[in-house]
This record gives structure tokens, sequence and C-alpha cells, in this order.
């Protein structure tokens, strides 16, 4: 409303009439000679409350009584998810150091899981003990593309299609593959049964 408005005597005459004309109930407060009026709620504003009723009546039972996740739940599931996201990343071939590999080779557990995907991932040409077959001997110090863990890696992930040897950064997770090696790199010098003769190079270890 401007201030035109404001000082047009016949403009509040009127909203004082239609004011009037309406029935309203009076909620019995009188302060400074104005009365406070007892008017309905807006329809829509009384039901947007029964709605937030209604809403707080699930919201409770299912967060407070029920088992809806906390914050702090629902973050450690975010966290969980993404660090799921990462190991499931490809193998890449970078970012792996041979003292990193080093310390995997000292963890049993890792070697354990490491034996697990040996066992049904490379005996078909390696051998139940490493020994060869298909593929080369892994028990021996002689090695065709290094000896080196990092080497090991390197080859396992990307493979060598042309000579039989499947490349595996696309099937197991990085982790997987730097298990796997430090389980091959504990078979060396176990000497089992009906071992390949050596191929490759001499490496000193
Ligand atoms: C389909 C047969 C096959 C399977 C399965 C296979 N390999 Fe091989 N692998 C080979 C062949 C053949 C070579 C030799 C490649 C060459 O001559 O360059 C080889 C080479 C390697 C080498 C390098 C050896 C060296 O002397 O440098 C490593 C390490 C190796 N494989 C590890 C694995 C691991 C670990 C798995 C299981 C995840 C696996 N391989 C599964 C056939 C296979």
């Amino acid at each position: 409303m401007s201030k035109s408005d404001d000082n047009d005597p016949n403009r509040k005459k009127s909203t004082q009439d239609s004011l009037e004309s309406q029935p309203h109930h009076l909620a019995g407060h009188t302060y400074d000679g104005i009365d406070e009026l007892d008017n309905a709620l807006p329809r829509w504003w009384i039901n947007l409350f029964y709605i937030t009723i209604v809403f707080s009546l699930g919201y409770f039972s299912y967060y407070v009584m029920g088992d809806g996740p906390t914050l702090v739940r629902e973050w450690e599931i975010d966290r969980g998810e993404q660090e799921i996201a990462q190991l499931s990343k490809p193998a890449g071939l970078k970012s792996v150091t041979e003292d990193e590999l080093k310390l995997v080779l000292k963890d049993s557990t890792r070697k354990l899981a490491g034996q697990a995907i040996y066992q049904s991932k490379c005996i078909s040409c390696h051998g139940a003990h490493g020994e060869g077959g298909i593929g080369p001997n892994l028990t021996d110090d002689h090695w065709i593309h290094g000896g080196k863990m990092t080497n090991l890696v390197k080859m396992v992930t990307v493979g060598v299609l042309d000579k039989g040897m499947p490349p595996w950064g696309t099937i197991l997770k990085q982790n997987e593959i730097h298990s796997v090696v430090a389980y091959v790199k504990s078979l060396r010098g176990t000497h089992p049964a009906g071992a390949k003769a050596p191929q490759g190079d001499l490496v000193e270890q």
C-alpha cells in the first residue's frame, strides 16, 4: 500500500466497513482499545500442520523407535561405499612400490587371500604349487619378465596375451593382484614336484 492510500480517508473507511461487515469473533483481549480477533486459521495452514504431525509419527517410529540409520551411521555407510569403489577400481599399474609389496609379503592374511586367488585363477597354467605347466615355473629364480614384485604386478595386470598369459587387471582388484603376487613370491625355492625347467633370466635376489 502506498503512502497516498494510507492517507486517503475514503479508503480507510471502506476497509473498516468491510471488516465490520464480516462476522468475526473477539478473543476477549483488549489492549489500548484494540480488540484481538479470533479468526479461524486458513484451511491450507491447518492441513499443513496435520501433515507435519503425520510425518513426525512416521519419522519417530522409523528413526527413533525403529532401526532407521543415525546420521553417523549414514556417514559410515557412505564411507564404506567409497572405500569399496576405491578398491574395486580396475588395477592400475602405477603407485605401488617394492617396499609396499614386501609388507604384503609379510602379511599372512593377505598371502592366504592370494593363495585362494591363485588356486581359483592360476593353477590351470602354473600348476597347483607353482611348478609350471602351460605357464612358466613360478618357484625358481628365473624370470622372463623380471623377478621383482613390481615386475610381477605388472605382468599379472597386463599379461602377455599372445604368449597365453591373460591380463588380470580388469578381473582382479588391485589389492587382490598384490596379494596373489605376494603369494607367488612366497613360493620361491619350494622346489615342487614336477617343476618345469627354468625359463628366462636368472634373477639375483
Ligand atoms: C591361460 C594360462 C595362464 C593363466 C590362467 C595364468 N597364467 Fe601366468 N603365464 C602364462 C604364460 C603362458 C606365461 C608366460 C608368458 C611369456 O612367455 O611371456 C605366464 C607368465 C606369468 C608370469 C611371469 C613369469 C616370468 O617368468 O616372468 C607371472 C608372474 C604369472 N604368469 C602369474 C600368473 C598369475 C598370478 C596368474 C593367476 C592370477 C596367472 N599367471 C594365470 C599363462 C597363464
